[in-house]
């Protein structure tokens, strides 16, 4: 990779420097008490941020949370990401209560040498996400004023051409963090030679979302397995009745397509459990993939499912997940994503698991992340790295 890393910025020497760090610290909040439910992309960061102020640098951070629309909106504040950062350092996080105003200038020309300071959410300001190249520009200029280098940790927003990850580099000495570095090493080995047999696992809910990755997918692997919400729109390309399931019917034939081209590589559910209701408490059974009664909806895959994904990935050599298999923050639909993940913590492949809702599903299903070889904190961005794209954050430190 042409890119300058943290290690180079380092051996220049940082010690009194304004280092600006761009973190994807969008984690997410319990939405009745606003806590953090999981803290995976806080602690990503954290090499990055331990060796800065080890080195003595003045650590300015800053990042998006949610999708505010331009101005301040208190549910999308990154105080409490502060107050977890402070915890995980082991050290006081000084928080700015705006991004570029007068708070954010006082706690910057605060910081003592190996300090860290947050700034508030990036996209409370309208230039950071605006199509406009000058208004986000403008915004850009600002954020570079707070630092003397810039360091790109926020894998997870590679692949939005934001003022914080393709605008700032342009005007700052760059390099990447040891985050994005470790991701983009463990991703192109997939995208380039993968160790054979190669499989892919895919779910979520919407094949529309999946489909540019598929289609970039299916000549490179050996064997992709679906499952989660968007199987249902493959079944009744099948020609099965999904009852109630989730559907996107504009989709279709394009599924259906998709496995014609697929020289049987995809392999779908054989069994699903659906039930009466979107409901934690709902009635439900497992039933074959093509006997779906009419009034009901599938929410996860079947065991006999599982025991076919779990075989077809016991043979591989590089395994690459993105999405849960069922709705599996519910204890009765979580079988499907639990038997997958730990089908994958057994095989010896290189196994990567890619995207918030997978990662967050690893951790909140209680398995170990040790059993993965890397867990990647992207997720649209680990799609689009994979389909082949041209990533504006990447792009920019490359420059
Ligand atoms: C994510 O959660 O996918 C990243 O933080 C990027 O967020 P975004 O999809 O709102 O740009
Ligand atoms: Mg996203």
């Amino acid at each position: 990779m042409s890119i300058r890393n943290l290690d180079d910025l380092l051996a220049e020497g940082v010690s009194g420097r304004r280092v600006l760090v761009r973190a994807d610290l969008n984690v997410p909040l319990d939405k009745q008490t606003g806590e953090i439910t999981d803290d995976g992309r806080i602690r990503a960061v954290l090499p990055t941020l331990g060796a800065l102020v080890q080195a003595g640098a003045k650590v300015v951070v800053c990042s998006h949370l949610g999708r505010p629309k331009g101005a301040p909106d208190p549910q999308y504040s990154l105080r409490p990401v502060a107050g977890r950062l402070g915890e995980l350092l082991d050290a006081p996080v000084h928080f700015a209560t705006d991004t570029v105003g007068e708070s954010a200038r006082t706690t910057v020309d605060a910081l003592a040498d190996g300090q860290v300071a947050l700034l508030e959410n990036l996209r409370f300001n309208k230039g950071e996400t605006s199509k406009d190249d000058t208004e986000r520009g403008a915004f850009a200029d600002q954020l570079a004023a707070f630092g003397e280098a810039y360091v790109d940790d926020a894998f997870g927003a590679v692949h939005r051409k934001h003022a914080s990850v393709h605008d700032v580099p342009a005007r700052l000495p760059h390099v990447a963090g040891r985050l994005v570095l470790r991701e983009v090493e463990v991703l192109s080995r997939l995208a380039g030679e993968p160790e054979r047999p190669y499989v892919v696992v895919l779910g979520g809910s919407k094949v529309s979302d999946k489909l540019a990755v598929i289609e970039a997918l299916l000549p490179k692997v050996d064997r992709l397995l679906i499952g989660g919400g968007m199987c249902f729109t493959f079944l009744k390309a099948q020609g099965h009745e999904v009852g109630t399931s989730l559907l996107e019917q504009e989709m279709v034939e394009t599924c259906g397509n998709l496995l014609a081209r697929a020289e049987g590589k995809i392999l779908l559910p054989v069994d699903v459990v659906a039930a009466d209701a979107f409901a934690p408490d709902a009635a439900h059974d497992t039933v074959p993939a093509d006997g779906i009664p009419s009034h009901r909806l599938g929410l996860d895959i079947g065991p006999e499912t599982v025991a076919g994904f779990t075989a077809a990935l016991s043979q591989a050599k590089t395994v690459f997940w993105n999405g849960p298999m069922g709705v599996f923050e519910m204890p009765a639909f979580a079988n499907g994503t639990r038997g997958v993940a730990e089908a994958i913590t057994k095989t010896d492949a290189f196994t990567v698991v890619g995207g918030g809702d997978s990662a967050a599903a690893v951790r909140s299903l209680g398995l170990d992340e040790s059993g993965f070889n890397h867990i990647s904190t992207g997720g649209g961005a680990s799609l689009e790295y994979l389909e082949g794209k041209t990533l504006p954050g990447i792009a920019a430190l490359e420059n």
